[in-house]
């Protein structure tokens, strides 16, 4: 299994194109199943995660084109083959799990395989099926699978979440997209990603309005048409930067971001004294490497709140500033696996159900790591970069399912990080 080894010290300075946003990206390839006719999306990152969507697709039947380094994508799927999404793939992600709204949608049933995915909690899928019910569908469980049938077609419904859930609030606007009449989604998400996947699907002519607020509303069409479109830039990798450069020091910008999606995460690092200066689609991050982090303290919210997708990239800045901070992290329920593997690169924090208590200390110290999930796995990537020595970070799996070129992008700004294969 691959590792990476980090000498830490050095400062940062470049730039960093982002890539497209994996968490769009995804579901914009599960709404490629919903037309007969070409997509083509670009700016689409090349990751673990993407692959693995595509195996699925291909087996759903879907021509897949695209060259490796093109960040363009072709999918094509005059006719769906199978309906059937089995265990082996959707255990090893979770957004595979989105095929089954667009099946329904476009064939009336559909089989998918619960999901897997980050350790990181629970993660139930109650909210899809019971949106999916709303509409219409008939669900059973059985064997770890979702069976689900709507032979006369989806029909508008109105729906109420609980509570705010991103992948739910997609996966029904998704579906309903083909459905008979109209659908509301009430205390609908409203992540930048969402917003993306409507603005492809009214290219691909649906009728959605309101995406981003927290009432969607869409109007069923009876087909929609081919695509051309470029995937929203990924504001998770962007703040997971930043992050790296608010911890080495340095001056680095950040080249094709839209910052207006990013405002928490740059408040809470302008806040700890960090640089941060914004353009219409770049954001430059600087600090003097010996001026004094100041300690900040986080609590996790749907958008436009702290994205958890952050936190532990956070807490490894935290790690270092002076002071104490407290994380907050309120919408998983085990998403503090990063902190024992940052303690053993000297890190003072101390887990309490939801709350994380970080005590900066003054230099950490390089050790051996291991990633648990796959932004805690960037946490550790932040701490070595700034700890004194070698850091080794085991199962790196969980790095390459959400970032592209990791440590590329950050050896061109003077990193010293390697990835030793297969050992
Ligand atoms: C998506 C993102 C993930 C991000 C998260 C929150 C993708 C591929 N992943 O995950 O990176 O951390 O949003 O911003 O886009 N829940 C239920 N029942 C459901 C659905 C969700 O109880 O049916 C719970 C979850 O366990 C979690 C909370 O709701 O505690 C929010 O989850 P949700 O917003 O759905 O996250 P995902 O879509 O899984």
């Amino acid at each position: 299994m691959d590792k990476i080894a980090i000498i830490g010290g050095n400062q940062l300075n470049g730039k960093i194109k982002i890539s497209g946003a994996k968490n769009s990206a995804l579901k914009l390839q599960a709404a490629s199943l919903l037309t007969s006719e070409p997509c083509v999306f670009t700016n689409m990152p090349e990751l673990a995660d993407t692959r693995f969507m595509v195996e699925l697709l291909e087996q759903l039947g879907v021509t897949v084109y695209w060259p490796k380094g093109s960040g363009r994508m072709q999918t094509h799927v005059p006719e769906i083959r199978s309906t059937i999404a089995p265990y082996d793939l959707v255990r090893k992600m979770r957004a595979t799990f989105n095929v089954l709204g667009p099946l329904l949608a476009r064939e009336g049933h559909a089989t998918v395989s619960l999901p897997g995915g980050c350790a990181i909690g629970a993660r139930p899928v109650d909210l899809h099926l019971k949106a999916f019910e709303a509409m219409g569908a008939d669900i059973v469980i059985e064997g770890g699978y979702v069976k689900a049938a709507a032979l006369r077609g989806l029909k508008g419904a109105h729906i109420v979440f609980p509570f705010v859930s991103v992948g739910a609030t997609e996966h029904a606007m998704l579906a309903a997209t083909l459905a008979q009449g109209d659908t509301i989604l009430e205390n609908a998400a409203r992540e930048p990603e969402i917003v993306d996947i409507a603005n492809c699907l009214i290219a691909m002519g649906a009728k959605i309005e309101g995406a981003g607020t927290s009432t969607i509303k869409i109007q069923g069409v009876t087909s929609l048409k081919g695509i051309n479109y470029k995937v929203i830039p990924d504001r998770i990798e962007a703040g997971t930067f930043a992050c790296v450069v608010a911890a080495t020091g340095g001056e680095v910008i950040l080249e094709d971001v839209v910052p207006e999606t990013m405002g928490a995460v740059l408040d809470a690092l302008r806040r700890a004294g960090v640089g941060v200066e914004t353009g219409a689609d770049f954001i430059k991050i600087s600090r003097d490497p010996k001026s004094i982090i100041k300690a900040v303290d986080i609590d996790t919210q749907p958008h436009p709140g702290f994205p958890t997708d952050v936190q532990a990239q956070f807490m490894g800045l935290m790690t270092i500033a002076d002071g104490v901070s407290i994380f907050r992290e309120n919408i998983f329920e085990n998403r503090f696996m990063h902190a024992p593997e940052l303690r053993r690169l000297g890190a003072d924090i101390t887990v309490r159900g939801n709350e994380a208590v970080v005590r900066g200390v003054k230099q950490l110290k390089g050790a051996q790591v291991m990633a648990t999930d796959l932004r805690a796995s960037v946490s550790l990537v932040i701490a070595g970069l700034v700890a004194e020595g070698e850091t080794t970070i085991g199962r790196v799996y969980h790095l390459d399912r959400g970032f592209e070129n990791l440590e590329q992008k950050l050896t061109n700004c003077g990193a010293n990080i390697v990835r030793k294969a297969g050992e």
